[in-house]
């Protein structure tokens, strides 16, 4: 299955990103968490204050701005021009900006060119808001996680929870409705399923359930 190249798409919280290590891992292939790239360029855009609505000063910085994605011990590790950015980039702060953006068309232009490269050869899992459609449309599987809104909530809420954060789980609701509406509106990219997308409801299963299914229409293309 070396070649294989699986898409992996979705709203906030879905649970793309722990389902899609996991199957990385299980099927011996590389994860490529696209979120983290838009969110690394946020980060430093706002590091550098730069202005998020002014299109010129963000196409610079991500034209200059160097993401490496690394597996290691703890987890995947992100860095940017060499600095090890992976708990930073969840911040709030990045969490309310990365919409802005990822609406930008050379950040796009620029991050989309990265995750082909980064799949040329195959053998990846990407998750992400446009793979299926926009970054990988010739992917062997292709699939849409969604779960309802309470759910997603709740997952992030023992997610920040278990990493020592307390947050109200309304404020919760809003800022992911607030990312996916956002995110489905804009302009480049809109997140929506590609056509030959498997759709998968992931509300009230279990991570090793939405592994297995995937893993069982990975083996339907071997
Ligand atoms: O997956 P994650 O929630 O970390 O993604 C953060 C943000 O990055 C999304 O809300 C979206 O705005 C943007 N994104 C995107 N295209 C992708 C992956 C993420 O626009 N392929």
């Amino acid at each position: 299955m070396s070649r294989l190249s699986v898409a992996i798409d979705g709203p906030a919280g879905a649970g793309k990103s722990t389902v899609a290590r996991q199957v990385a891992k299980r099927l011996g292939l590389t994860y490529v968490d696209t979120g983290a790239m838009y969110r690394a360029i946020t980060w430093k855009a706002l590091q550098n204050r730069i202005d998020l609505a002014e299109e010129g000063s963000l196409a610079q910085l991500v034209r200059e701005t160097r993401i490496r994605l690394k597996t290691g011990r703890r987890g995947m590790e992100v860095w940017v021009d060499g600095m090890l950015v992976s708990e930073a980039i969840r911040a709030p702060a990045v969490t309310s900006n990365v919409s802005a953006v990822a609406g930008q068309p050379e950040v796009r232009r620029v991050l989309v060119e990265k995750q082909q490269e980064l799949a040329r050869e195959g053998g990846v899992v990407m998750d992400g808001r446009d793979i299926g459609t926009r970054v990988l449309p010739e992917a062997e599987i292709k699939v849409f996680l969604t779960a309802s809104i309470e759910e997603r909530a709740r997952r992030r809420y023992h997610e920040w929870v278990r990493r020592g954060y307390s947050i109200d789980m309304e404020d919760l609701k809003k800022e992911i409705s607030m990312r996916d509406e956002k995110d489905k509106n804009r302009e480049h990219s809109p997140l929506r399923p590609a056509e030959d997308a498997v759709h998968l409801d992931t509300t009230g299963l279990s991570v090793e359930e939405v592994v297995s299914s995937i893993l069982e229409l990975c083996r339907t293309k071997v």
